[in-house]
């Protein structure tokens, strides 16, 4: 299931019986806590009311599974409905939202970077899963959706237009990002140049409205390069503490969106 109708962003706090979602903070009895914590453990998979009736009130509770229907409506009323699924009348199904990050890279220095931004999201405690472009066979079980791509001759790495031809009328209802690699200095100039040949590809695609768009400097490494590249000079324009920030703010505006049921 794509969008998040069904899953959520949501950390624990076992310390404070607490879940933090986006920016809120939702104090739970230890009932409600216990219950979230069993269907957060499982994530993904169904858990039978009976099961949870056990583990979170014991085998000898009469009625458990009542209690387990009683204590989800209560989880709901706190939490928002939609962030645990009912799974017909066995039981019930907690899904985090997940993440792609996609990239086009030729030299490897995109992925490097894809690579960072996906540990920061994780920090965040969003579910990442980073993948080239090309192998992406379809959007269906990511809620938000990073992509980035190297820029090559005044054009955006071909992997990455395809990218967002194939899946656009996905990408036109989930939230995306996008980036893209590399001027050789962070000066304006050099940075607008590489925006407005980013800004052609995504052009083609005009129902796709990222939430967010970066231009990262590149790295030129001569001795991976044929002539006449190989004589460039050597460089690596990416600042990683920027880098990190964009996946940060990003990080926030995916909790907020995917909390909020986008
Ligand atoms: C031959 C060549 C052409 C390039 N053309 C552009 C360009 O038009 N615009 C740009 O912003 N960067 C350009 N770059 C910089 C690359 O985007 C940068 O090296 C990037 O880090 C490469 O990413 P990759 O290692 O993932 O392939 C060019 C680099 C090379 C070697």
């Amino acid at each position: 299931m794509a969008l998040s109708a069904d899953s959520a962003v949501l950390r624990l706090d076992p310390h404070r019986r607490a879940a933090l979602s986006g920016n809120k903070r939702i104090e739970l009895t230890a009932r409600e806590y216990g219950l979230l914590d069993a269907l957060v453990e499982k994530e993904g998979e169904l858990c039978s009311k009976h099961a949870l009736a056990q583990l979170v009130w014991g085998s000898s509770i009469a009625r458990g599974t009542q209690l387990v229907d009683e204590y989800i409506r209560r989880l709901r009323v706190k939490l928002g409905d939609e962030v645990i699924e009912t799974v017909g009348d066995e039981g019930y199904r907690y899904t985090e939202a997940r993440v792609l990050v996609a990239y086009a890279t030729k030299k490897g220095s995109t992925r490097e970077v894809a690579e960072a931004i996906a540990a920061r999201l994780r920090e965040h405690g969003l579910k990442v899963e980073t993948r080239p472009a090309a192998q992406v066979r379809d959007l269906e079980t990511y809620d938000a959706v990073v992509i980035g791509g190297a820029l090559y001759m005044g054009r955006w790495h071909p992997d990455a237009r395809r990218f967002l031809r194939r899946y656009r009328k996905a990408l036109a209802r989930l939230p995306v990002a996008v980036f893209a690699m590399g001027p050789r200095t962070m000066e304006e100039h050099d940075v607008q140049e590489s925006r407005q040949q980013l800004d052609r590809a995504l052009a083609a695609v005009p129902e796709i409205l990222p939430v967010s768009v970066a231009i990262f400097g590149g790295v030129v490494d001569p001795s991976r390069l044929r002539f006449p590249f190989s004589h460039m000079p050597a460089s690596d324009a990416r600042d990683w503490s920027a880098i990190r920030a964009w996946a940060a703010h990003l990080a926030t505006a995916l909790e907020a969106r995917l909390s909020a049921g986008a």
